[in-house]
Formats: structure tokens, C-alpha cells, sequence
């Protein structure tokens, strides 16, 4: 398939008179005139696309007014993956809350939404598959890749395509997005990479062997990124959380409930929050709280790192 097939609202640059036909909705590279007038009036984001002038870069920041202090990303722009719920949704909103320009990459088209909330701008598309992923404009400073998904079955019954499309879109999609935007970062002498890993990228549960088995390379690949973005002004980290209330934990509560035949509330108790010495869900909130801090300047010593905001689930 190719990337216009398969990315029906895409921020390209690379070509864009080729996909402006299969291309409904896209945020166009400012020089993209010739597809602009292709795309229906739907804009993705709070603002109109094809005119849309390039964000100010901190390349000015002499100039920087007190207003810049208080939002410190302004001039930043950043993709943050899986940002159409949860925990992504909740760093978006905390990045643009500091003045970043975000874009939310997503396959739920309730990006757009989010989006429109943050007056940032919205991808659809499919991280897994991976070939498409060229296509998009990578020229971002920040890159948060958060998307994610959870299969929870025996070793000897997890079904092996299940095992690959989490391995896609957990460890080689973030990989891809890493080496798509590295250039531009390294260009420019800065640069954040967050990766949203887990507890389960530091420690092991029963029956989430493709979770866990990406969440332990991504922690690999986060720390090779390190090391080779340190001498170019790039930090990467990841953060790991316990259990955070997002619909995709509070999908697992019901399966389990559904299971073990208890009650929700017993679940927290008894199996989610059992490990975790602060005995509540942390909120998607507290995650992107961390993550800004990790996109500021007060972090730019901060790389290779986990960390872990987890209630001390990691203490054991
Ligand atoms: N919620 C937790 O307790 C928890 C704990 C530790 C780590 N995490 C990690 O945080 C990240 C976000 O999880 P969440 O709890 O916010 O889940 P969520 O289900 O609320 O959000 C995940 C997002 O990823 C998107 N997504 C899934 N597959 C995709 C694909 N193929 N292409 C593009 N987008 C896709 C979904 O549409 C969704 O918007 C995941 O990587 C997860 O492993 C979550």
C-alpha cells in the first residue's frame, strides 16, 4: 500500500502533488499551494492549513518577551502519537498548554477533536504500518510516541499477529519516527525525544509478552538515542508509568472483572493497584506534567533516563 492509501489526513511534505488526490484533509507544508486547492474546506485543527505560516523558531529567542517565559515551547513544534486519548491526549494538551504548535498523530479521527481543543492540528493514520510513515513531515522538535495498544494472553495461545502489530507500532514505529525527525533536530542543535514506555518496560507481568518485550526495547532504543543525540542538542527519555486512567486501563478493569468474575472496584484493589504503594490510578494529567518538564530547558542534562511515575509499583 502506499502512504497515500493508507494516510487519509496526513502533514506532507514530501510530494505533495502526488497524494493531494487521495489526501482529504491534510496539514500541507507551507509551500504546498498546488494541493491546497484540492483539499475540501475541512481544515484540521483550529486553524486554516494551506496559508498557514511556519512557526516562529526559537532561533530568535533574543527577542523572547515575558510572555515566551511563561509558555516556554512557544515557537516548538512537536507531534505527539497515540494524542487523540489518555495519556498522549494529556501531553498534548500540557505542550501546547506551554505554547508548543502540536500535532496529534492518531488512528481514532477523535484526534481532530483534540486537536481543535489545543488549536493544534491532526494526522489519521495507522502507525503500524510503517512504510507509510516517510511520508509524513517529521520536521518536529519535540516527538512524543505514546500510541499504543495491550493484548493480554498465555505464552503457549498469544496469537503471533498480535505479537507482530504491537512490535510495529510500539517499538519499530517510534524507531521510524526517531530516525524521520532526527535530522531536523540535529540541524537545528536541539531537540526532545519522549518515549511513553511503562512500568512494564522496567519489570515483567504474566502474559503481556509483546507489552512488555516492546516496552523493554523501546527503553533500549530511547537510551541509543540518547547517546547519539547527546553531542547534537537532542535529549531522549522515556517515562514509565503504572496504572494511569485511560480508557485503556479501564478496558483491562472490565476484561478482568469479566475474568475473575469481581467487581471493578475489586480489581483495582486486589490486582491493579496491589503493586503500587500509592493506592489510586494515576491521572493522565501527572503524565504530562513530567513530560513538559522533560521538554524544558531545566532538562537539557536530562537523557538515557527512565522515569518512573508508578506509586512505587518499580520499589519492589
Ligand atoms: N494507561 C496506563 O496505565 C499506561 C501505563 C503505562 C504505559 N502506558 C502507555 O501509554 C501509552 C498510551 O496509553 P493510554 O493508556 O493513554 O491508552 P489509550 O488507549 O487511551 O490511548 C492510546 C492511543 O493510541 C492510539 N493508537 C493505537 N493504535 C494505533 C495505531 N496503530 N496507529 C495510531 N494510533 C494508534 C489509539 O487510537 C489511542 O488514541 C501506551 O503506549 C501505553 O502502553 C499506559
Amino acid at each position: 500500500m502506499t502512504a497515500a492509501a493508507t494516510i487519509p489526513a496526513a502533514r506532507v511534505c514530501a510530494d505533495p502533488t502526488t497524494v493531494a488526490a487521495t489526501i482529504p484533509a491534510a496539514r500541507v507544508c507551507a509551500d504546498a499551494t498546488t494541493v491546497a486547492t484540492t483539499i475540501p474546506a475541512e481544515s484540521v485543527g483550529s486553524q486554516t492549513i494551506p496559508g498557514r505560516p511556519t512557526p516562529p523558531y526559537r532561533r530568535s529567542m533574543n527577542s523572547a518577551t515575558q510572555q515566551d517565559d511563561l509558555r516556554p515551547l512557544v515557537g516548538r513544534r512537536a507531534l505527539v502519537t497515540g494524542g487523540a486519548s489518555g495519556i498522549g491526549r494529556a501531553i498534548a494538551v500540557a505542550v501546547a498548554g506551554a505554547g508548543a504548535d502540536v500535532t496529534i498523530l492518531d488512528r481514532d479521527i477523535q484526534a481532530k477533536a483534540v486537536a481543535d481543543k489545543i488549536g493544534g492540528f491532526a494526522v489519521v493514520a495507522d502507525l503500524s504500518d510503517l512504510d507509510s510513515l516517510a511520508a509524513l513531515d517529521l520536521d518536529v522538535d519535540i516527538l512524543v510516541n505514546c500510541a499504543g495498544v495491550q493484548h493480554v494472553a498465555p505464552l503457549e495461545s498469544f496469537p503471533p499477529d498480535k505479537f507482530s502489530l504491537i512490535l510495529r507500532l510500539m517499538l519499530e514505529a517510534p524507531f521510524r519516527l526517531i530516525q524521520h525527525s532526527l535530522p531536523h533536530m540535529y540541524a537545528q542543535g536541539w531537540g526532545r525525544i519522549i518515549n511513553v514506555s511503562s512500568a512494564h518496560g522496567l519489570r515483567a507481568s504474566a502474559y503481556k509478552s509483546a507489552y512488555v518485550t516492546a516496552k523493554h526495547g523501546l527503553e533500549g532504543l530511547t537510551k541509543v538515542t540518547a547517546l547519539e543525540g547527546a553531542p547534537h542538542g537532542v535529549t531522549s527519555n522515556c517515562i514509565n508509568p503504572a496504572y494511569v486512567r485511560t480508557p485503556l486501563v479501564e478496558a483491562q478493569v472490565a476484561d478482568q472483572a469479566r475474568t475473575h468474575g469481581i467487581s471493578a472496584s475489586e480489581v483495582l484493589e486486589k490486582i491493579m493497584l496491589e503493586r503500587m504503594a500509592i493506592k489510586r490510578l494515576i491521572e493522565p494529567e501527572e503524565v504530562g506534567a513530567l513530560a513538559l518538564f522533560l521538554c524544558g530547558d531545566s532538562a537539557r542534562s536530562v537523557t538515557g533516563s527512565s522515569f518512573c511515575i508508578d506509586g512505587g509499583w518499580t520499589a519492589h
